[in-house]
């Protein structure tokens, strides 16, 4: 074993069918060797109103068609609450835990039925029909898993668009898929804070109107009870609707392959992605990664901290947990409110036994201070799970030894928006773990390390991260444009998918995701294309040209580091850095408010015009003792002038 801190977890720790290492590698060979096999005994964990008899039919070359169980008719929303309606009807499905400590819900698997068949019916009576889109723009509330469920009842296809994004983020989203029905609430409420939830959906609509998609219909669920506008016609409220409809709906028969969702995403260039998920196989994947990567056994209370607007929202507080039949904690709030404590206190009053959350978390609880951790008791913590961004073994640490005691593991899941579920991860009961490393594959995945000129890399090595066949919860297209699925996905290193991850191996064959290697940005686990930072400062009337960079960043992993070129005339100053900073918020969402601007004269081009990133990334690292060859600048001039003007002196 390598030079750092190995990990073992306790044999008493493990449960009757928890995953050791022997089983693992079994099952990891088999996966591999034949997978049609495996899944196809895998497959069946889930139910099917048709069984299939096809199991894997995918390929990486050429067009790249990816299709699981193709021949199955199954229906998601049967498979995540009706079907565990007689055994566990009143076993809390959805515990949910209000912004305010005082609040909470609970919502048993009977409920859950109730709601979301109703909610369904709505949908219905209002004209949503099989494969069409629908936009969810929720708060952290029951309300949004019973809006993705009902879509799946029905075989609408939902798009969740974070409620942390603009008006502007969620139109583009709205047109991109021409989704005429959106639920929304009045507000959001985070923190003690609110968020116009409906005012952002009526400058959205107006945004989409201009682009020719009319949204018809506006469901509003009311949270706060804060003064909204009304469009008679157009906008009704959530608890009217449904009490005016039957409690129950017949599940829609969907084909395997058929849509459940699209997810917008960021990538190195242009508008986000539409990634489009169908049924079948990211029901069995993320169903089959949350029981053997969490270790979930009956009656476990499953908390992941993340946000339903995220795909870790999507795959392990919706359908992975519910699929399982498990409770899933869903937390409305802030690690911080109202203060520091808030984890470890909802932890120990819900008896929570699985806690899931990101590094960007660890760290600011972290620095507040061990006392908020110890004060609380944390007995029916038995797992920890980290995911979003590469984890300082630092964090690692801490999180280990102070909020789990050193008697729980710790799975740190490396896996992306586009995978659908977990990819690279320890099984607690299976894999001896390295703080930092996400350690060893899921069944069914086979990485590679590649060097630039896609050379394959074997043994101790670091590259570009691959994967070369196809598993059950991968995305199949970017929504409307297989030709950028190929091209984003498929062009770099022919016949393999690539991560736009760099990652090393060691000599026990774990990997070490070390971050994008591509224009992507991962800011407090959140990822964002740094040519959508350009494009919004760009669009700012004083703003004549724009590069961004991430740099590092104790708290956030990577801030956002922006180099501003004024139009003639403009003056650099104080203020008009503010209001930068004020106008990509509203172009994106807070979560793209720029840490640093730069005035920048001129920027590093080559003699062709193309922006020499790899200086200005060094600049914004204050590194730039290294910046390499610039001789091919068209003005190597500009460059001590932004060496004089950084903004991270250190
Ligand atoms: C990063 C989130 C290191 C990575 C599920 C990836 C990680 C991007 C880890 C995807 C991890 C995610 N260790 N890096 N455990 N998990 N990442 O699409 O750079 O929001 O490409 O999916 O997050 O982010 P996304």
């Amino acid at each position: 074993m390598s030079d750092t801190n190995i990990y073992r977890v306790q044999p008493s720790w493990k449960r009757e069918g928890t995953i050791d290492n022997e089983t693992y590698l079994k099952w990891y060979a088999d996966s591999i060797n034949d997978p049609d096999a495996f899944w196809g005994e895998h497959g069946r964990r889930i139910d099917w109103f048709k069984p299939y008899t096809k199991v894997k039919n995918t390929s990486f070359e050429g067009d790249v068609s990816i299709k699981w169980f193709e021949d199955g008719e199954l229906n998601i929303s049967y498979n995540c609450i009706d079907r565990h309606l007689e055994k566990r009807g009143d076993q809390v499905a959805i515990l949910w835990e209000g912004d305010n400590p005082a609040e909470d819900r609970k919502i048993t698997y009977k409920e859950l039925h109730e709601q979301v068949c109703r909610l369904a019916n709505v949908m219905k009576k209002h004209g949503v029909r099989k494969g069409d889109r629908v936009t969810i723009y929720m708060p952290m509330i029951p309300e949004a898993a019973f809006a993705m469920l009902a879509c799946s009842r029905i075989g609408a296809v939902h798009s969740v668009v974070f409620g942390g994004f603009s008006p502007d983020a969620l139109g583009g989203r709205i047109v991109d898929c021409e989704s005429t029905f959106v639920i929304t609430a009045d507000e959001g409420l985070r923190g003690g804070r609110t968020i116009p939830l409906k005012e952002n959906t009526e400058k959205a609509i107006d945004i989409a109107a201009k682009n020719f998609v009319m949204v018809k219909n506006v469901l509003v669920v009311r949270r706060t009870g804060g003064k909204i506008g009304w469009a008679t016609g157009r906008d009704f409220w959530y608890d009217e609707e449904l009490a005016s409809v039957e409690p129950t709906c017949e599940p829609e028969k969907m084909n395997a392959e058929d849509p459940l969702f699209i997810l917008y995403t960021s990538g190195s260039t242009g508008k986000p992605k539409g990634v489009l998920h169908t049924s079948g196989g990211y029901l069995v994947y993320a169903s089959m990664t949350h029981q053997h990567v969490f270790d979930y056994h009956d009656g476990d209370i499953y908390w992941c901290t993340a946000d339903v607007g995220w795909v870790t929202g999507h795959s392990y507080i919706v359908y992975g947990p519910l699929a399982n039949g498990a409770t899933t904690l869903m937390f409305e709030g802030v690690p911080n409110y109202p203060d520091q404590g808030r984890f470890w206190n909802v932890v120990d009053k819900h008896k929570v036994n699985i806690f899931y959350t990101a590094p960007t978390a660890i760290r600011a609880l972290m620095g507040a201070g061990d006392e908020f951790v110890t004060r609380s008791s944390r007995s029916t913590l038995k797992l920890l799970g980290s995911v979003g961004e590469p984890i300082n073994p630092e964090a690692w640490e801490w999180y280990y030894n102070v909020v789990g005691e050193k008697r729980i593991p710790i799975v740190d899941t490396w896996w992306q928006t586009e995978n659908g579920g977990i990819l690279i991860t320890p099984l607690p009961g299976a894999t001896d773990l390295k703080p930092g490393s996400a350690t060893r594959p899921f069944f069914g995945v086979k990485p590679q390390l590649v060097d630039n000129e896609g050379n394959v890399l074997e043994g101790v090595a670091d590259g570009n991260l691959c994967i070369t066949d196809a598993w059950p919860g991968m995305m199949r297209t970017v929504y409307g444009d297989h030709k950028r699925f190929i091209e984003t996905y498929f062009s770099q290193y022919p016949g393999r998918y690539f991560s736009g991850d760099g990652c090393r191996r060691d000599a026990d064959g774990y990997y070490w995701i070390t971050g994008r290697v591509d224009d992507v940005l991962n800011v407090s686990g959140h990822r964002m294309g740094t040519a959508e930072v350009e494009s919004a400062l760009v669009a700012h009337d004083k703003v004549s040209e724009a590069a961004v960079v991430g740099y590092p960043h104790d708290l956030k992993g990577q801030g956002i580091y922006c180099y501003v070129t004024l139009m003639d005339g403009e003056e650099p100053s104080d203020e008009l850095r503010k209001e930068l900073v004020a106008h990509v918020r509203k172009e994106i969402g807070p979560i793209a408010s720029p840490d640093k601007i730069q005035f920048a004269p001129g920027l590093p081009k080559t003699r062709s015009g193309k922006i020499m990133r790899r200086i200005l990334r060094k600049i914004a690292e204050d590194d730039f003792g290294s910046l390499g060859d610039t001789s091919t600048l068209a003005d190597p001039g500009v460059v001590d002038d932004l060496i004089e003007n950084r903004q991270n002196k250190h």
